[in-house]
């Protein structure tokens, strides 16, 4: 029973300069913490085109319920979007990134939306960056107000809330295009 003891000396050393090195990084990393909690809201304000007509409509719908066409409210659609973001109401401004996801119709009552999206940033001081939303819209609402879940790049830690209001709607081809007032807190 004399040999376990220098493998148990062994562990024991090895153990203490493990902790060490532990305890040595945790003031860096503590550095980062302090660095971290100045938190930080941005506000921006984009423009969300959901383009229904023409020869490149900006989503597709991938789902139905086999009463969606005869509900008032299109029950049970889902469509997926990659709708354009735009630092103005019209097409011809600049882009600033795409609201990739899906909305789907929640509503046997009102036209009301799960919507479920990224705004992904391709372009300015927010290039790269992503925020999450995710919430209800009750698309005839003057003022829709939806959860921002989160995000990425700039945007990590991020939470806040998105405002929508319509700026155009054509009842004829379903296209519309979106303001969306988004307030964000992260670090
Ligand atoms: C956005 O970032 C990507 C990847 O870093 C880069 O290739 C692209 O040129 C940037 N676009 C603009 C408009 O800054
Ligand atoms: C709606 O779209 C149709 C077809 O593009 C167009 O003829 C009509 O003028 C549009 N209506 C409005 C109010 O923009």
């Amino acid at each position: 029973m004399a040999k376990p003891l220098p493998l148990l000396l062994l562990f024991l050393l090895f153990l203490t300069i493990t902790t060490t090195t532990t305890s040595s990084s945790s003031s860096s990393s503590s550095e980062k913490l302090k660095r971290m909690k100045k938190k930080k809201i941005t506000h921006f304000t984009v423009y969300w085109h959901d383009i229904m007509s023409g020869p490149n409509p900006s989503g597709a719908m991938v789902a139905q319920a086999p009463t969606t066409k005869t509900s008032t409210t299109g029950f049970g659609l889902v469509r997926i979007i990659d709708n354009p973001l735009t630092k103005g109401p019209t097409m011809s401004s600049d882009l600033v990134g795409r609201a990739q996801g899906f909305y789907a119709s929640t509503s046997m009552e009102y036209v009301g939306l799960m919507m479920a999206m990224n705004f992904a940033f391709t372009s300015g001081k927010y290039n790269g960056s992503t925020v999450t939303i995710l919430g209800r819209n009750e698309v005839f609402t003057e003022v829709r107000e939806m959860p921002v879940i989160g995000g990425s790049g700039l945007f990590r830690w991020a939470q806040g809330y998105a405002q929508a209001r319509t700026s155009m709607l054509n009842m004829t081809t379903g296209d519309a295009v979106v303001k969306y007032d988004v307030h964000v807190m992260h670090y």
